[in-house]
Order: C-alpha cells, then structure tokens, then sequence
C-alpha cells in the first residue's frame, strides 16, 4: 500500500495556520481521503506534556539549546507514536508546525548555529521529511496583534513564552522562514496571509488539488 502525505504549515504568530489545517483537512476528506490533523510541540500524549513545559516558559531559563533538545524530543515522540504510523497506514498527516519551526525560533530566533539544528533534524526527523510545506507570511506587527486578540478572548492571560519575544525577534523569525522556503523551493510554498482566510484557503486547496491531482468532485 503507498504511503500517505505528510504536510506541513508553518509561519510566525498568528499568521492563522490553524484555520488553514483545518480548513485543508476538511477539503481533503470531503475527496475521499484519511486525514490526522496534529501540531507541535504535541501532538502525542507524551510530546503534550513536554508542549505545556516548553509555551509556559519553564525551559527558558535553560536557553535555547535545552528547548532545541525538548522540541527534538517531542518530535521523535509525535513521529514515532502517530506521524509514521499514519502514513504507513495510507492516511495523510495534516501538522500545524514541524521541523522548519525549531529552524526558525530556536536557530535564527535563539541564536543556536543551523548546523546544531540540522544535526537534530537528520537524527529526529531522518527521511520523514514534509511532501509539502506551506508557509503563511505575514508582518510580524499583524500577527502579533491577531495572537494577543485571540489569546485575550481564549483565557484573557498572558502571551505564551514564545508571543511575548519583542518585535526584533519576530522579524529574525519571519526571514528565517522566507529563507527556508527559498532553500527548499521543491518542498515549500509561499502564501500570503494577508489574504481573507477563505480565499487563502482556496488557494492552498488549488495547490494541493494540483500536485497530488485531486479531481474535484462531480455533485451527484
Ligand atoms: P502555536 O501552537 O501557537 O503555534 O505555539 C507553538 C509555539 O512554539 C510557537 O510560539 C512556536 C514555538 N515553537 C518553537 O519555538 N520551536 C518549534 O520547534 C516548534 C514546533 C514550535
């Protein structure tokens, strides 16, 4: 049985990744098809765990090479529990943040080399790497604004550790995905997300529609 697709969306703060997954994922299963929508850090009961110490800032004060190794850790969980073992079932891995954000947040925003990163990459994630990427660009200014509206009407708290690095930070991590993208052009597709989320949402579905054709479906 052929394997299933593994994508993947990434972006800075509130860039609106989450609406977009499900969005993806709900088009797909209307065409026929077996989805696992996740996210990271989590996404397995154990990688879960290590999500809450990582966003309540309780590894901070270890720097960015102790939350480099827990995020590394909480991938090999979620890869090992329920990435590979849904795509060697045939189904497709919908994920909201995957290997290109410990590139971005701990590399470029924490200053650790790319090689360290890398070497994490090739031992955690090995040949499991996204079909597809599609990275959502936005100003850091409208994406930190949208996080903290929907963090105030969520819990009315605080910013997570990671939305309340200062603006400098943000524009380092918005770069860091452009480059990626920019480097692995086969694999990552650039979107603005700028756009109305439901027509950012038709132009992702082109895309996936298109390079794994996707007949749309004839109403009956
Ligand atoms: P999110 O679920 O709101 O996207 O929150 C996850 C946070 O964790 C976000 O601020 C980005 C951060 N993060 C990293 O710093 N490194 C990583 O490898 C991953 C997956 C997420």
């Amino acid at each position: 049985m052929s394997t299933g697709k593994f994508i993947t969306f990434e972006g800075g703060e509130g860039a609106g990744k989450s609406t977009q997954v499900r969005l993806l994922s709900n088009s797909l299963q209307r065409h026929g098809k077996k989805i696992v929508m996740t996210r990271e850090p989590g996404g397995s009961i154990k990688a879960e765990a290590i999500r809450k110490l990582l966003l309540e800032g309780r590894v901070a004060k270890f720097g960015p090479f102790a939350e480099a190794l827990l995020f590394s850790l909480a991938r090999d969980d979620h890869l090992e529990s329920v990435i590979r073992p849904t795509l060697n079932k045939g189904s497709w891995v919908i994920c909201d943040r995957f290997m290109d954000s410990t590139l971005a947040y701990q590399g470029a925003g924490g200053n650790l080399p790319a090689s360290l990163i890398r070497a994490l990459e090739r031992t955690v994630v090995g040949d499991t790497i996204p079909d597809l990427t599609i990275l959502i660009d936005l100003p850091p200014e409208i994406g930190i604004g949208r996080a903290q509206a929907r963090q105030k009407q969520n819990t009315g708290g605080d910013p997570d550790r990671f939305e309340a690095m200062n603006m400098k930070f943000h524009t380092r991590l918005r770069k860091a995905f452009l480059d990626i993208a920019e480097n692995a052009p086969d694999r990552c597709v650039v979107f603005d997300g700028q756009a109305p989320p439901d027509e950012l949402a038709k132009k992702i579905w082109d895309l996936v529609s298109q390079r794994y054709s996707l007949a749309p479906k004839i109403a009956m």
